[in-house]
């Protein structure tokens, strides 16, 4: 069974788990402006959270990676559903994402989840390229993905059956990050 537990300096991240549901549901899957952001479809309730839920507990298994939930290390509250999965669940790239709960933006907490992640990917899981996908006018997606180290690509027309803006990090870029220099 595959399971995944790191920390940073404020964060637990860990595999999502059933428990997970409600505090999930309500706060992330059931916002529209969390979701529509996402550009995933809102869980309309907590059966379909439940799904969603489970898909992320599979493709953990799958793919041996996930969206995870990200809680507070000193509350243990859940604040995002961050991860690292074959974008579009087929690779072969593997795409960086993340859903704050609203009440937790501007903190800085989605760029210490999302950096982590890359770490995480790079040194544990061994990967050697992780991309992330936006909307160009999802300002606070991109402004988290260079604060992060990811370099901008271009625009792409390859994921999402849409125009997209992709970013992309290698374990040399986060070697080069400020905070590893
Ligand atoms: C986009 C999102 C992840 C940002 O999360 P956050 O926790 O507020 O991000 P951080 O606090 O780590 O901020 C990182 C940087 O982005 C900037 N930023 C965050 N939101 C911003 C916004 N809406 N507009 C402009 N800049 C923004 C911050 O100012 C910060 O830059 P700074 O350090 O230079 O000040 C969050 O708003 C969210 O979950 N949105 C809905 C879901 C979503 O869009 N997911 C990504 C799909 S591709």
């Amino acid at each position: 069974m595959i399971s995944h537990r790191f920390t940073t300096d404020r964060l637990l991240i860990r595999s999502v788990v059933e428990a997970d549901t409600q505090e999930l549901y309500e706060k992330i899957l059931s916002d529209p402006e969390v979701m529509w952001y996402d550009g995933a479809r809102v869980s309309a309730d907590l059966e379909d959270a439940r799904a969603r839920v489970k898909r992320f507990m599979e493709w953990e298994q799958q793919f041996g990676m996930s969206f995870w939930t990200v809680t507070l290390k000193q509350t243990g509250e859940i604040i995002s559903n961050c991860g690292l999965l074959p974008v579009e669940a087929k690779g072969p790239e593997v795409e960086l994402g993340y859903d704050t709960a609203k009440q937790y933006w501007h903190q800085g907490y989605t760029s210490e989840a999302a950096e982590g992640c890359l770490r995480y990917g790079f040194e544990t899981l061994k990967l050697d390229r992780i991309i992330s996908i936006t909307d160009e006018e999802n300002t606070g997606s991109w402004k988290v993905m260079e604060k992060i180290g990811m370099r901008r690509m271009g625009f792409s027309d390859k994921y999402y059956d849409s125009t997209c803006l992709v970013y992309e990090c290698t374990p040399s870029d986060i070697a080069k990050h400020p905070t590893n220099t």
